[in-house]
Order: C-alpha cells, then structure tokens, then sequence
C-alpha cells in the first residue's frame, strides 16, 4: 500500500505524546508535517519527532500539496471550523473527539465531505482498540445472557486555569472532554441509539465547565445506562455490562495502556468474586490502530472506523445530557 501522508494541526500534548510516535511506529503512513502558531514551536516540535516539514500557520499546512490527510487536535471549539478548512483544501480529516460541539454542524460538513469526496471521521481511538472489538462481539454473542444494565465511570483531576478542559470557551468540562467516551462505546457495543436521558451537572464556580456529571439512559429493548464523570476526582476509569447470566468488566476501557495486555474480566457471577474469567488482549497500541484503519479506508476507498453520521448521534446524546440538567426534565432523542 502506497503510504498515506499526514499533516498535523498545532502542537498539542495528545498528538506528540500520544498519536504521532504511535502512527510513527506503522508502515502505512507517514507524518509529513506540522503546523503551530508558533513559527518556532513547529519547527522545535518537528524536530524532536523528526518530522520533515513544519509550518508558522495552520493555512500553510492545509494549502500544502503534499499533505493529503489532516489530523485535527485542536481545543474542541476549533474542530468544526479546521475540519471544514481542510475539507474545502481536499484533504481528508480525522478530527479528534467531540468533533463538534453543536450537532446540526455536523450535518453541514457531510455535505461538504461528500462534495469533495474526501473521508471524514471522529478520532475514537476506541473503536479501533481490539478490546472493544472484543467486548462488543462477546456482548452480541449472548455469552452475557440478556443484557439489561450498563454502568460507566471516567474521572481525572484537573484544576489548571489555563488547561482547555477548564476554559467554558474552548467547549471544555467533563462531558465534552470524557463523557463522550461511556457513550460512544455503549452506542458502539449495542450497536443502538439511546431513546431518552436524564442528567445531572454540577459546574465549577469559577471556570463555569461542568466537572461532576452522572446520566441515566434508556436504550432499545430496556437496556438502562448510567454513568459519571468527572474532571476534579481522583483518576479512575471503568465500563461494565450486565446480563442475567454474566457481566463483563472493560478494567481500562479509554487510556488502555500499549505496554501492556489489556484485560476483559468475564464475571460468571457469584457474590465473592472468585468465578471470573480473565481475557487478556494482544499488546496494541490503539493510536496505531487508529491511523492504520483511516489509511486503510483512504486507500481501499473504505468507510472510516467513526464516521460523520455516526459523530452526528454521539453529538445529539452530548447535547441532550445538557438540555437535559438545564431544564430538570427527561430528555427524549428521536
Ligand atoms: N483521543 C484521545 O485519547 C485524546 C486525548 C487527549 C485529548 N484529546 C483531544 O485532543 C484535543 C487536544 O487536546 P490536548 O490536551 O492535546 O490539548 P493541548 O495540549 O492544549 O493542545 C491544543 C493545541 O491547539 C492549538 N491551539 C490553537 N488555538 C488554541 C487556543 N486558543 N488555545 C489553546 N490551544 C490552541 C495549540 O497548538 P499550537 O500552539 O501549536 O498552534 C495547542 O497545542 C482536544 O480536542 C481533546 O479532546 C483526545
């Protein structure tokens, strides 16, 4: 396969610690170049990563011709606006998640996405993560019995004034930043759209970003959800999914580690835990996996792991949970 060849959209912490050096560890794909406000920042931070090309501005990476896929990790409020820049440049884009942080945006850019025929997709690493495949799989095989109940938890401790997750302006807060996840993956799993929710915020007086959340969801066939997050406790991550026969335990289901095997934990179900059956995964790296399954669908003309239809439902449900703690009612999503 012809090597895909990626540009990348400022210098942010999640794409020089995490993404480049993963897609710089596969052969389907090259980093070309990347792009900062900073003149000097791009060039220092191509050169610790051994980058070959970088650019003052984030229009000089977008007109480059050589570039033909765009990563965009940019503060949430900006994923819109580049996105569609980049589209309108030809270049295909895999944008970091929430992609948008208004849903009828979404719709705007598949039409510009299917104009330029180019492909377009949400950065949810997790559904490239073969523990997910493998959670979902287990799941639809029955191997749970009927499934009736799912529970999320994703939580961090983050009180920097100037970090984005703080800033109200840049979409920061908890939802935006971690909530998408435990409903991106019970979406992913079920395969399903939530019918209705109902949440509960609390906002950081100061920085006006929501940092304790917790949402109850409905999915088809009387599957409850509920989850919290938070962005002001102590860290900590977990997904389970309960059926009357067994439940299955996803023990580090976002920031699953590429040094190590990933565990599903398969409850068999007795109080005492000791009847529980311990998958470990292959060693992957999910970053990788990500950038390989977009080359893949740029160069076998494939649909892209998460789409911008699927990104447009994500979104829907993300609005919701807000809607839904600012007018103290159940909100229903049809
Ligand atoms: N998938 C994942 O696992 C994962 C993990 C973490 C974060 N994320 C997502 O990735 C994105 C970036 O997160 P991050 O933690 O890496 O952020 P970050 O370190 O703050 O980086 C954001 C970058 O955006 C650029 N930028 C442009 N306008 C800006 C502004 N007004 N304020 C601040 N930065 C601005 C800056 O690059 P220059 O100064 O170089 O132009 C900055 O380095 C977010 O959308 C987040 O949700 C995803």
């Amino acid at each position: 396969m012809k090597k895909t060849k990626w540009g990348i959209l400022g210098a942010a912490k999640i794409a020089r610690e995490k993404v480049i050096p993963a897609m710089q560890g596969s052969n389907m794909h090259e980093i070309t170049g990347i792009a900062s406000r900073n003149a000097e920042k791009a060039a220092e931070t191509a050169k610790s990563l051994q980058i070959p090309k970088h650019y003052g501005s984030y229009e000089a990476l977008i007109e480059d011709p050589e570039i033909e896929v765009i990563y965009n990790p940019l503060p949430n409020d900006l994923h819109v606006s580049y996105t569609r820049k980049c589209i309108a440049a030809g270049k295909h884009v895999l944008c970091e998640k929430p992609l948008a942080l208004r849903s009828e945006e979404i719709l705007d850019l598949i039409k510009l996405r299917d104009q330029h025929k180019v492909k377009v997709g949400e950065a949810f690493m997790v559904a490239s993560n073969p523990q997910w495949i493998k959670a979902k799989e287990i799941v639809n095989s029955g191997e749970l019995g009927t499934l009736r109940c799912i529970h999320g938890f994703f939580s961090y401790h983050n009180v920097k004034p100037d970090n984005i997750r703080n800033i109200a302006e840049n979409g920061g807060g908890g939802v935006w930043d971690i909530g998408c996840y435990p409903v991106f993956t019970s979406r992913f799993v079920l395969g399903k759209e939530p019918l209705r929710l109902s949440s509960l915020l609390d906002f950081d007086p100061n920085f006006g970003t929501d940092r304790l959340g917790s949402v109850l969801m409905e999915f088809p066939e009387k599957v409850q959800m509920t989850f919290s997050v938070s962005t002001q406790l102590m860290p900590y991550q977990r997904m389970i999914f309960y059926g009357d026969k067994k439940a299955l335990e996803v023990r580090i289901p976002f920031n699953a580690p590429s040094d190590e095997h990933n565990e599903l934990h398969l409850h068999h179900g007795d109080f005492l835990h000791h009847n529980v059956e311990i998958i470990r995964m292959p060693i992957s790296n999910q970053y990788t996996q990500q950038g390989e399954d977009f080359s893949l669908a740029i160069r076998e003309h494939k649909e892209v792991p998460v789409s911008l239809e699927n990104a447009y439902h994500n979104t829907k449900v993300l609005e919701a949970i807000f809607q839904s703690d600012k007018e103290k009612r159940w909100v229903n999503l049809d």
